[in-house]
């Protein structure tokens, strides 16, 4: 296969930038393909943690970089952090737009500019192609934040450039729940005539919406998991959007590639977040995270217990709320203790930190952003929970099987397709447990059932850790299907 070269357009990447999984998946993701021989380009906002923590990588690359929004020119310049031969993060600087302590929102609340701030950060990674003199093969744009860029592609204003004379574009939807769906009176800061806002493109409803847009006009669309990809064809999951994949998915240009993980990120022998390490064969360090994880959060030590671990962005998606109104009824019969890391909806904020105070033997929570503590949750807990309403992939379930911990999903998107569920028969090719009705009796009964295998059938939860253990979701597995759907696009050309 020839090698290509491949523009990755994001708002955020790990380790740079994160608040869930589009950072993780941008920061492994292009490091796997240039592993295997592609040129990779990580376009990305440039945010003010990453100059706290990487100013002396950083290099300018280039300066006064004009980009066009609305009737005038914003300025900004691009920053450079070189990764490998083949891979390099260009930072677009733009004080106004991105000098800010969070990624999208204060307090839960969307920043009112969120339009203009990334209908420029298209833009601007549309100029750097040209500043930077590229020539790519791909433009692979993620989620609404960058999904303009796939218009853009189409449109006279890029398409009349050499750079861009045999480039593809892809959009991968990692979350169809955000759309970049705006007032129409934001149309004119894409500075594409309206001829743009229709059906066909950008027009939604009345409305603008940029993932719309990236949807119609990419060469090829993906999603996170197989499962997920089919979910969005139906208006339950498609929030409104699947007209527009059942038309993409019609012609065969709509398919699921299941994300993998960073394994050396996540890897229970060598991590240096957690507090002692095990492998497979040697599972002694586990025990003693449990065990300093309990002491952290000011939880009785014992090993007899099992204990849940959640860590996630506590939202409407995630299933928080099903959680929550289940979670006291368990304590009411069986032993177990929970560990909650998340942040987000305030009301969720506030209604587990209520339940941790009325349980500080059973609950604890810590409400922020905390990548040691998700590590140390990861390692120390029994069982980890992802009651998800629905999960385009999910990968701290993949994680989870990582350090032996057992993930409880409900079987949706990406959750469904990588956990087997638990089968007394056969705990050795078992990796989990599942729930599928999305109900709080529901999951209160898998806590249940998972806590007494836990405590009653030891040797059958030992042997569902060893294969979690054996699972290999690493990127190695799947980066071949982008591949393919790179090969796919261009041949649309
Ligand atoms: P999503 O992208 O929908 O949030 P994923 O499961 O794909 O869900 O990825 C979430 C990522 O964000 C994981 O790496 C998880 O550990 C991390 N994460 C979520 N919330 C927190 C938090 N409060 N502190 C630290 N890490 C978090
Ligand atoms: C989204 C999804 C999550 C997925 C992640 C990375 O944030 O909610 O399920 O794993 O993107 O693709």
């Amino acid at each position: 296969m020839k090698k290509k070269t491949i523009v990755w357009i994001c708002s955020e990447a790990a380790p740079f930038a994160k608040s869930g999984g589009l950072a993780d998946v941008s920061g492994a993701l292009p490091a796997a393909l240039a592993d295997r021989g592609h040129h990779l380009h990580v376009i990305m906002p440039f945010y003010p943690q990453i100059m706290g923590r990487y100013n002396q990588k950083l290099k300018v690359r280039y300066q006064g970089l004009g980009v066009p929004l609305g009737h005038w020119n914003e300025w900004a310049q691009i920053l450079d952090i070189r990764i490998s031969e083949r891979l390099c993060f260009h930072f677009i600087e733009h004080h106004r737009f991105f000098d800010r302590p969070s990624l999208y929102d204060h307090n839960g609340v969307e920043f009112a500019d969120n339009p203009e701030r990334f209908i420029f950060f298209s833009r601007a990674a549309m100029q750097a192609v040209l500043a930077m003199r590229l020539k790519p093969d791909i433009i692979h744009a993620n989620d609404w934040h960058s999904a303009l860029a796939c218009v853009y592609l189409r449109s006279p204003l890029y398409r009349q450039f050499d750079n861009f004379s045999h480039c593809a574009s892809i959009v991968t939807i990692h979350n169809i729940a955000y759309q970049g769906n705006f007032e129409k009176s934001k149309m004119p800061l894409t500075g594409l005539g309206w001829q743009y806002f229709n059906y066909h493109c950008l027009e939604f409803h009345d409305r603008l919406c940029l993932l719309k847009g990236g949807v119609m006009t990419a060469h090829a669309v993906n999603t996170v998991s197989p499962t997920y990809a089919l979910e969005t064809l139906s208006p339950e999951y498609g929030f409104s959007l699947d007209p527009s994949l059942r038309e993409r998915a019609m012609n065969g240009d709509y398919k699921g590639i299941l994300n993998g993980i960073d394994s050396d990120e996540w890897n229970p022998e060598s991590d240096k977040l957690i507090p002692s390490n095990f492998t497979r064969e040697r599972m002694a360090g586990k025990k003693v995270c449990k065990r300093k994880l309990q002491r952290e959060m000011s939880l009785p030590e014992r090993s007899d217990v099992p204990l849940f671990g959640l860590v996630s962005r506590l939202a409407y998606q995630k299933g928080i709320d099903i959680f929550a109104s289940c979670v006291e009824e368990a304590l009411l019969k069986d032993e177990m203790q929970f560990v909650i890391l998340g942040s987000g909806e305030p009301f969720l904020q506030t209604r587990l930190s209520y339940l941790a105070s009325k349980h500080p033997e059973k609950i604890a929570v810590k409400i922020g952003f905390d990548n040691r503590l998700a590590h140390m949750i990861e390692a120390g807990s029994d069982i980890f929970l992802m009651p998800s309403r629905y999960e385009p992939c999910g990968l701290n379930q993949m994680y989870s099987m990582r350090y032996g911990t057992a993930p409880l999903v409900r079987a949706t998107g990406g959750l469904d397709d990588t956990v087997s569920n638990f089968d007394y028969a056969n705990p050795s090719a078992s990796t989990g447990f599942k729930f599928w009705d999305l109900n709080p009796r529901s999951l209160l009964d898998t806590m249940r059932w998972a806590a007494s295998v836990y405590r009653n059938k030891p040797q059958s939860f030992k042997a569902m850790q060893k294969n979690m253990m054996l699972q290999d979701f690493s990127w190695n597995r799947t980066a071949g299907e982008y591949e393919k759907l790179y090969d796919n696009a261009a041949g649309r050309l």
